[in-house]
C-alpha cells in the first residue's frame, strides 16, 4: 500500500510540474518573436530615441504593449496575454540595462 501511493504521489508530481513549467512564459521567446523586429537589441529603429535601455518600471512597459502609438504595433490581450506581456517587461528590464 505504501508503495502504491508512493508512485501515486510521484505521479502527481511530476504531472504538476510539467504543467508548472509549461504555463512559465518565456520572455526572451516572446520578445524575439514579436519585439526584437523593431526592438533589436532593445533599441529602436524606428525612432532611436525610444529605446527600451534602462527601463525600470513594469507598469510602463505594460501599458506601452497594450496602448502602442506613434510608430509601435498596439498588443492586445490575444496577441500577447497578461502573463505573457509580464513576462516580456522582466525580461526587457533585466537585460537592457544600458
Ligand atoms: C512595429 C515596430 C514595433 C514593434 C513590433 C514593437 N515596438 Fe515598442 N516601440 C516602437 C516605437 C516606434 C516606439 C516609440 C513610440 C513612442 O515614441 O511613443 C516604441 C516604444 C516602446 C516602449 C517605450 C520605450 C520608452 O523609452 O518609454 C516600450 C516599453 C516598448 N516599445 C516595448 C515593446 C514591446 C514589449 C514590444 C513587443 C511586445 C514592442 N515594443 C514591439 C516600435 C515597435
Amino acid at each position: 500500500m505504501k508503495k502504491i501511493s508512493a508512485v501515486v504521489a510521484l505521479i502527481a508530481v511530476a504531472a504538476f510540474s510539467a504543467t508548472a513549467f509549461a504555463a512559465v512564459p518565456n520572455g526572451e521567446a516572446i520578445f524575439k518573436e514579436k519585439c526584437a523586429a523593431c526592438h533589436p537589441d532593445g533599441g529602436n529603429i524606428i525612432n532611436p530615441k525610444e529605446t527600451l535601455k534602462g527601463l525600470k518600471n513594469t507598469k510602463i512597459i505594460l501599458a506601452k504593449i497594450r496602448a502602442g502609438g506613434n510608430g509601435m504595433t498596439k498588443f492586445d490581450a490575444k496577441t500577447v496575454s497578461d502573463a505573457d506581456a509580464k513576462a516580456v517587461a522582466e525580461y526587457i528590464i533585466k537585460t537592457f540595462k544600458k
